[in-house]
């Protein structure tokens, strides 16, 4: 390996002390502290996000793979060195961890900035994970390459496979329809989670993963392999080697995450029956380079787009029964049609190339064939109508069939504290068929539109068996979850959208068909309400971090990303209509 060029290695991005040659003298001396050789400091750097915390048990594996990434750079013939960024563990975080994704973008786009360092590897891992880092580094210009952290492997309750987080909703319904008992459900606690890892469903994380290398930012075949595996630290240690060779390539970021590269990732979306939050993450690290999410373009992608994968919380198997099925890549190939093959990746080859030089296909179960889908439409709707002017959607795959077209009184809840206060209220007026709305979830209301749209049941139906109804809100659910739920109501309820205005017993009509959701009010009754309503303001004395976040935040349909964050121009809308 030769000598770096003079933006490269310990010479790029040099402290400002006004003389150059003597920032390089300080900076040498100063690494040099910490028994490197001069050798070793020729070298092109490779810089190691290291989301590894105490409080992410999701990325509890991060110390071995940072020591397989850089055993890989090193083969490679370069010189790794690791920094700590934010690190957001999804239940370890308050109010929620989407309240800090943006914080987490920002840590990483500014550290890889300030840095010196020639390509970076991206430990993302738990939900907000990968979309923060990507966001941030889409828009750094230094190559960069994602890496999981893997999935979690399944546990075993009384004879039964489980794993987080399908199987804690599942059980905890049980619990609170009286079904299993308090000693039950602490049995079952300590074995949903049997390893480190990321959720072992196609959840948020697993999602994101499967984006992340639907858009070629992250090595084939990388978001299947679990945590605990040898896979996982052989899929690490060739991300190192490959951050290595992406140097040489020059292939920096928005050479990958292209219009072209973003249509595929939303078919992998859809087809994979992918978190709802994955839209909302995609628009924004879409949005950091000028790429506008168009709604109602992905819902005709939606319909043209089946689901193939039969993984919770759509289908019945788990992260690692994909991995052992060939991982996404079994996937992309049945998707093959529908994709943009010369999209490039980071090997340098195209998305088509790497399917080419796959291993061959064989029996399984677990995603089907294009023919023979799970689920004959994309597993996400978009619905727009008088309640939500900026669209709503639903995940249908996940949704019961027969509350798809549903007209019913709304019973509303004015926030999450009134949730908790009444839900289980036994004089709660409340009948099976009803529509549970709750305001205030929105990015604003809560703030950080905490996955709360997974409404409970009220007790009282739940004890009688009642497992699903239409739950409508401003929020967000976890990937995990499954129910007939309308989430991301835009424009959120906080600051004044239609849904703030519903009040218990209107009628609300939902009809997945017409893609519609609308409060059967009229538009003068509606109008009067508004007129009644407080303007939305941020409070004067609020400060730091929240000050910034209820200033900056955008709403759903524009990923909830800070608005000074965001490309000051979109230039171009995905999916691009079809001619
Ligand atoms: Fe981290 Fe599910 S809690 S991935």
């Amino acid at each position: 390996m030769g000598k770096p060029s003079e933006k490269q290695g310990l010479r790029k991005g040099l402290t400002s002390y006004g003389d150059e040659g003597f920032s390089l003298f300080l900076r040498r001396a100063f690494i040099k502290g910490a028994g490197y050789t001069d050798d070793a400091l020729s070298r092109p750097i490779v810089g190691i996000a290291n989301t590894g915390s105490g409080y992410n048990p999701c990325h509890g594996n991060a110390p071995q793979l940072i020591e397989a990434i850089k055993r890989g750079v090193m083969l490679a013939g370069g010189l790794p060195v690791e920094f700590p960024t934010i690190s957001i563990g999804e239940s370890f975080a308050h109010p929620t961890s989407m309240y800090l994704r943006n914080l987490m973008s920002m840590d990483t786009e500014e550290m890889i900035r300030a840095q010196p360092m020639d390509a970076v590897v991206l430990i993302g891992g738990c939900d907000k994970t990968v979309p923060a880092q990507l966001m941030g580094a889409a828009v750094a210009g230094v190559p960069a390459i994602q890496l999981v952290t893997g999935a979690m492997l399944t546990g075993s309750h009384r004879g039964q496979r489980v794993g987080a987080c399908t199987d804690c909703r599942r059980f905890w319904a049980s619990f609170r329809g009286q079904e299993i008992d308090a000693h039950e459900i602490d049995e079952v606690n300590s074995q949903l989670v049997p390893t480190v890892g990321t959720c072992s469903v196609m959840g948020t994380a697993s999602t994101m993963a499967c984006i992340a290398e639907a858009l070629g930012i992250m090595l084939p075949g990388g978001a299947s392999a679990p945590a605990v595996t040898a896979d996982r630290i052989r899929i690490a240690e060739r991300t190192g080697a490959t951050a290595v060779a992406m140097i040489g390539q020059k292939l920096t970021p928005e050479r990958i995450l292209t219009p072209d590269a973003f249509e595929n990732a939303l078919r992998v979306l859809l087809a994979t029956g992918g978190s709802t939050n994955g839209i909302i993450h995609l628009t924004a690290i879409a949005g950091r380079l000028g790429i506008e999410i168009d709604l109602n373009e992905m819902d005709r992608m939606a319909r043209e787009t089946p689901v193939l994968v039969d993984l919770k919380p759509s289908g019945k198997h788990y992260m690692e029964d994909l991995h052992k099925a060939g991982g996404l890549t079994t996937v992309l190939r049945e998707l093959r049609p529908l994709l943009h093959l010369d999209a490039l990746t980071v090997t340098g080859r195209t998305l088509g190339e790497e399917l080419d030089a796959a291993p061959a296909s064989f029996a399984q179960d677990v995603v089907r064939p294009l023919h023979q889908p799970i689920f004959p439409q994309g597993g996400i709707a978009v619905l727009r109508g008088n309640l939500a002017p900026g669209g709503a959607i639903i995940k249908q795959s996940a949704a019961n069939p027969e509350l798809m077209e549903h007209e019913a009184r709304a019973v509303v809840f004015e926030n999450a504290e009134d949730l908790a206060r009444r839900i289980d209220d036994p004089e709660l007026d409340v009948q099976a068929d009803d529509v549970l709305v709750l305001k205030n979830i929105g990015p604003i209301g809560a703030p950080g539109m905490p996955e709360a749209g997974y409404i409970p049941i009220p007790k009282k139906l739940a004890t009688l068996g009642v497992k699903d109804m239409v739950r409508i809100s401003d929020g967000r659910m976890s990937g995990t979850a499954a129910g007939t739920i309308v989430l991301h109501v835009t424009p959120e309820s906080a600051t004044g959208g239609p849904l703030a205005l519903v009040r218990s017993g209107d009628r609300i009509r939902l009809s997945v068909t017409n893609r519609s959701i609308d409060v059967l009010v009229s538009d003068e009754e509606l109008r009067q309400r508004a007129a009644a309503r407080p303007p939305h303001a941020v409070a004067a004395q609020e400060r730091g971090y929240r000050k910034l976040f209820l200033s900056s935040i955008t709403q759903a349909d524009k990923g909830c990303d800070f608005d000074f964050l965001a490309a000051t121009e979109m230039t171009v809308k995905v999916p691009r209509p079809r001619d």
